[in-house]
């Protein structure tokens, strides 16, 4: 049984992103918020980003879940698994396997903003679990959290590290707005890509076969598409790199020589100096007690914490206090 609840249609879509162009590539240095990247094909990329391998993120938070998905059953009992940022729900799977093992759990909430990704998330969980009630939301997780349904006994998961494309101030209205959707004793679960030597980060933004690089690209195909802007795509070169006083990768697209470009449904033109850059996404990368402080804030208590044998990626159950 599945349904989908859709918060973002185009009409909105189109509002968001008309807002985000016009504010983002008006500022002195330019950026674009990373949820644009999300069309069909983006998120096909990312799908193929995570099988690479410079990208360690998705193996090792694998690995995690794998040795503790049967824990995380047994400590949480959750009745409702909520993803947020749920793309493909590939690793999600072996939450939903450990709980169902465990007899507690009756429905799974995916929310995206990619109405693609869902779908064809959703259709395939529909084929896989034919008994579990899969309630997708069409919705952006800054905005939307209040269409997650209220039902006691929720398990929010937030994996993959992509708490870290929201910048701190960001995080912190992001984990505040979702402890007051939360009731006393529900459970968040996430996924945090940790601080390491720049040396294993940055190749991770950068592989050598370019799919990264494609991925980065992908923005400009969208605000081509929905904007009728004709950014010469070819001419941004992909750019990753480590900010070591704000512990985060960056992603860039410089360009490659001096470009006006058009974007008709905003009657906006913008420049672009040869060599200037436009900040696509930022990743932040955590340090557990700096992420278990921002926790404590919002209201969260930590009462697990896994990681790797490496120390790569971490993942946290903290419980709504
Ligand atoms: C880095 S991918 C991670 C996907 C998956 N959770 C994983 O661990 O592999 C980020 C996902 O979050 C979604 N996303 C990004 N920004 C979002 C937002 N503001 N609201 C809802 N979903 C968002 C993207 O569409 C994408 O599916």
């Amino acid at each position: 049984m599945t349904e989908l609840d859709v918060h973002l249609d185009d009409a909105d879509l189109a509002r968001a992103l008309r807002a985000d162009v016009a504010t983002g590539l008006a500022a002195d240095l330019k950026w674009l918020p990373p949820k644009w990247f999300y069309d069909a094909r983006g998120s096909e990329l990312f799908e193929q980003i995570t099988r690479l391998p410079e990208y360690y993120p998705t193996r090792t938070e694998r690995a995690i879940l794998v040795g503790r998905a049967a824990d995380i059953a047994r400590i949480t009992d959750a009745k409702v698994l909520v993803e947020l940022g749920s793309g493909s729900s590939e690793k999600t799977r072996l939450l939903l396997d450990a709980l169902l093992g465990h007899g507690t759990l009756g429905a799974f909430v995916p929310l995206d903003v990619s109405v693609a990704a869902l779908r064809d998330a959703v259709a395939r969980l529909a084929v896989e679990y034919p008994d579990l009630a899969v309630h997708g939301i069409v919705g952006d997780l800054t905005r939307h959290l209040w269409a997650v349904p209220r039902v006691g006994g929720r398990l929010v998961a937030f994996l993959g590290g992509t708490i870290g494309n929201l910048v701190p101030a960001e995080r912190a209205a992001f984990l505040s707005a979702l402890r007051t959707v939360l009731d006393e004793g529900e459970w968040l679960l996430l996924g945090a890509d940790l601080v390491k030597d720049p040396a294993v980060l940055v190749p991770a933004y950068d592989d050598a076969a370019g799919v990264t690089a494609d991925f980065n690209r992908n923005v400009l195909r969208v605000v081509n598409r929905e904007l009728g802007a004709d950014f010469d795509v070819d001419a941004y070169e992909h750019v990753a790199l480590w900010d070591p006083d704000h512990e985060w990768i960056e992603m860039r697209l410089r360009a490659t020589r001096p470009m006006a470009v058009r974007i008709a449904d905003l009657d906006l033109d913008v420049n672009f100096a040869a060599g200037e850059e436009l900040r696509t996404e930022v990743s932040a990368k955590f340090r557990p007690a700096g992420l278990a402080d921002e926790l404590a804030t919002a209201g969260f208590e930590t009462r697990h914490w896994w990681t790797d044998p490496d120390a790569r990626f971490g993942v946290t159950l903290a419980r709504a206090t």
